[in-house]
């Protein structure tokens, strides 16, 4: 079993998106172990996104990331950080194909709804970035042996 950070950016909680993406990454099988709506502040942000400090776009990606409420979801599952990358998508949202979360909801490059870790070990460090342990919930879904099979 692998986790993986998800955030909902401000984008998605303005467009009153969070709980129709959360079904989708409900519906694939994941499961829900930390969720919680905070507004970044801009500590928080330029840590989640340090790898991006250099880029042209980073002082605007700060200050989108910090504009509003965002949704931040720990997920459990089978290989969570590749199936979450796949269900949101290419990161320009006109790129994205139709089917993902990005290609049926963002025209956008940068406000593209959706933040998903892009490796295990980065997961780990969001994950711990942005929820406390005890924020964190270990159960067993009753359906595991329907869906992980
Ligand atoms: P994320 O980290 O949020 O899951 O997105 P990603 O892997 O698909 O894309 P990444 O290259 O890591 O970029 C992080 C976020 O920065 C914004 N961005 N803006 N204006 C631009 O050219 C540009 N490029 C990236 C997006 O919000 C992107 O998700
Ligand atoms: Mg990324």
């Amino acid at each position: 079993m692998e986790r993986t950070l998800v955030l909902l950016k401000p984008d998605a909680v303005q467009r009153r998106l969070a709980g129709e993406l959360i079904s989708r990454f409900e519906r694939k099988g994941l499961t829900i172990v930390g969720l919680k709506m905070l507004q970044a502040s801009k500590d928080l942000a330029e840590k989640h996104y340090s790898v991006h400090a250099a880029r042209p776009f980073y002082q605007s990606l700060i200050s989108f990331l910090t504009s509003g409420p965002t949704v931040a979801i720990a997920l459990e599952g089978r290989e969570a950080v590749a199936a979450v990358r796949g269900l949101m998508g290419l990161t320009d949202g006109v790129k994205s194909p139709p089917g993902t979360i990005r290609g049926d909801y963002a025209i956008s490059i940068q406000n593209n709804l959706v933040h998903g870790s892009d490796s295990v070990d980065n997961a780990k460090a969001e994950i711990e970035l942005w929820f406390k342990p005890e924020e964190l919930t270990s159960w067993n879904p009753t359906d595991s042996s329907w869906v992980a099979g």
